[in-house]
């Protein structure tokens, strides 16, 4: 038996990259999956691909009655909603001196709206399923900062802070919420950073030869641990920060 049988897992952005890790490794899990993206052609292909086990809904995160249509669509495919998964997001570079007040703003729409609205959102389905968990996707950007990236830091950052306000407050109702920290994970949001030529697993970018496990991520390694944020081996964690950065933030700079 799976890890994951019978739960029934909303997963946003979930067309590509670390969503679409996740949504196969639930489905193997045993677990049934409502993919939401805005990318339709490349979400419905990966729905189509994991058969009766999954449905793709058009779902902006950024928009509230968008998420009432994608909750709504889990609970009538499949009966229930046992799981969130805060995955979505976009990564807009800009030095605050120069970054546009518009572009500030999508990206905290997005990372962080999103988020908010989304635990909104699935609340009443999640109580209504005798609980749940969630799992808010930040990054070690909501550790630390970097430079050009304020909306995409600032926006992490408020992931991680609202995580652990959601776990207070969902806790009486056997809710979980945890927020995730990748560092580096191959997926298309580096390819406007880097060479996607680079990108491939252990071959990729040499930014990530000085991390201590000296590469990037495979996104099913990010999806794993999701996995364990939502399956019952996690039972007694909640409003806590999970990092799988290969060690990116344990280390000190030393030339
Ligand atoms: N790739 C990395 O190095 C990295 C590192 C740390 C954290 N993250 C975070 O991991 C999450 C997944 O990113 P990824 O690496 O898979 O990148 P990705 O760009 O491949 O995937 C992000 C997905 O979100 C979707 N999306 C964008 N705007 C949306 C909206 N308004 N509504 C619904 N869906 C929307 C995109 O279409 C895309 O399918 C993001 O929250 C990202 O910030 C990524």
């Amino acid at each position: 038996m799976g890890k994951l049988e019978g739960k029934v897992i909303v997963i946003t952005g979930a067309a590509r990259g670390q969503g679409e890790a996740e949504a196969r490794l639930f489905v193997e899990e045993g677990a049934r999956v409502v993919l939401g993206d805005v990318l339709d052609d490349l979400g419905k292909e990966v729905a189509e691909s994991l058969g009766d086990a999954a449905i793709y809904v058009h779902h902006d995160v950024s928009d509230r009655a968008s998420w009432d249509e994608t909750i709504a669509r889990a609970e009538s495919a499949f009966g229930r909603v046992d799981a969130l998964i805060n995955n979505a997001g976009i990564l807009r570079v800009g030095m605050i001196a120069d970054m546009p007040l518009e572009e500030y703003q999508q990206v905290i729409a997005v990372n962080q709206v999103g988020v908010f609205l989304g635990m909104q959102a699935a609340f009443p389905a999640l109580k209504k399923a005798g609980g749940g968990a969630i799992v808010n996707i930040s990054s070690v950007g909501g550790l630390a900062g970097m430079a050009a990236m304020s909306a995409y830091v600032s926006s992490k950052f408020a992931v991680r802070g609202m995580t652990k306000c959601a776990a207070i407050e969902f806790g009486p109702h056997n809710i979980r919420v945890n927020s995730v920290h990748p560092g580096g994970v191959d997926t298309p949001m580096l390819d406007p950073l880097y060479d996607p030529a680079d990108r491939g697993g252990e071959a990729s970018n040499s930014i990530y030869d000085s991390v201590p496990i000296g590469r990037i991520s495979a996104p099913v390694e990010i999806a794993k641990l999701v996995a364990f944020l939502v399956s019952d081996d996690s039972s007694y964690c909640t409003g806590s920060e999970f990092i799988a950065d290969g060690g990116m933030m344990a280390k000190i700079p030393s030339g």
